[in-house]
């Protein structure tokens, strides 16, 4: 039997939500990642420091007994974050980034920015700190083409963003086009989260058939040769890259309906979905740096000690998983996947 023993890695974008759903997904995720970074786009967001502690304490409370793990917490960022939130947030130690949704980009993205001039103050304290800034990089301009939000974004925003402040380390977090590889290929102190779904899929899979919601998220899946450029560059061993789920759970209903919310869930096989990805170009030797080192040594954390083994053996993707008052369907849902987990470390 093939196996594969990789240090122990971190998931550096990860939607966890609260209360009961917390509950439910929080196991797939300490199964496998000692660490994650926390999307604070909860209802409402987390926005305060104080927020980010009570926050963090629930998720401290909601891990299996006898398991380890850390959540980084982020702060969201608002037209009216103040400087002094952000000199609290480094002095906590405990918020890692600061997160940017532009508003009505995304889930709960309504309190999120309206002009990124508005923040200047914000960035200049960030910059000054060196506490990150996590990017969701789409424009939101309805007149600009779904599946061009984020080449434009680039344009618009980022660019000029980076020349106002060179010095503030960045994410572009779950990038999905070739443009935005070149960017963060092109820029220093800028690096970037790459998803399961957006290594595996295109936006074929959106229509396989029929409409399906379940590989429905934000950024949208893009074309074939998208796909290609982020593969490529997940795979290059490249410490500019590295792993961010997006897991992202929504109840099946939500998901299945007239209006269904964006959001792919992974966090339940995550290591084995990236493993599918890398194996796909023969570049499961570049798993482990891309899961366990280039996010620690980006965000100036240690990297793990333990260890966690993919044996080579194929199973299905459950088409269901529970989820309070419903049930959730992960990324894949009945498909074979042929590594998985063995041991966590
Ligand atoms: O697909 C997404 N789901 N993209 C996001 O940016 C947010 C996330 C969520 O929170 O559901
Ligand atoms: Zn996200």
């Amino acid at each position: 039997m093939e196996a594969l023993t990789l240090t122990q890695p971190d998931d550096w974008h990860l939607h966890l939500r609260d209360g009961a759903a917390l509950r439910a997904v929080l196991p797939h995720t300490v199964r496998q990642f000692a660490r994650a970074i926390i999307m604070p786009n909860l209802h409402p967001p987390i926005r305060q420091v104080s927020e980010a502690a009570a926050y963090r304490r629930r998720i401290l409370a909601a891990v299996p007994a006898g398991q380890l793990f850390e959540p980084l917490m982020t702060l969201y960022l608002t037209d009216h974050t103040s400087p002094a939130e952000i000199f609290a947030a480094q002095a906590s130690g405990f918020v890692k980034a600061v997160k940017y949704y532009p508003a009505g980009a995304t889930t709960h993205s309504e309190l999120g920015v309206t002009t990124l001039d508005r923040c200047n103050q914000v960035f200049e304290a960030m910059e000054a700190v060196d506490l990150p800034l996590l990017l969701h990089g789409e424009v939101t301009d309805g007149a600009v083409d779904v599946f061009d939000r984020e080449r434009v974004f680039i344009e618009r925003h980022l660019i000029p963003l980076k020349q106002r402040f060179p010095g503030l380390r960045m994410v572009f977090e779950h990038i999905t086009t070739l443009e935005a590889v070149q960017y963060v290929l092109s820029t220093d102190l800028m690096a970037a989260t790459i998803t399961p779904q957006h290594l595996l899929l295109n936006r074929n899979s959106l229509f396989q058939g029929g409409l399906r919601p379940h590989a429905y998220c934000l950024p949208v899946l893009k074309r074939e040769h998208h796909r290609q450029a982020i593969l490529q560059a997940a795979t290059a061993g490249n410490p500019k890259f590295f792993l961010g789920t997006d897991s992202a759970p929504h109840s099946r209903d939500r998901k299945e309906s007239a209006c269904g919310c964006a959001g792919c869930y992974s966090a339940l096989h995550a290591m084995e979905l990236y493993a599918e990805a890398f194996e796909s170009v023969n570049a499961l030797d570049k798993l482990e740096a891309f899961a366990s080192f280039y996010g620690p040594d980006f965000y100036h954390l240690p990297r793990n000690s333990g260890s966690l083994t993919l044996t080579k053996k194929p199973w299905q993707v459950p088409q269901t998983l529970p989820f309070p008052d419903s049930e959730l369907i992960p990324l894949g849902a009945g498909q074979t996947l042929s590594w998985q987990i063995a041991s966590p470390g």
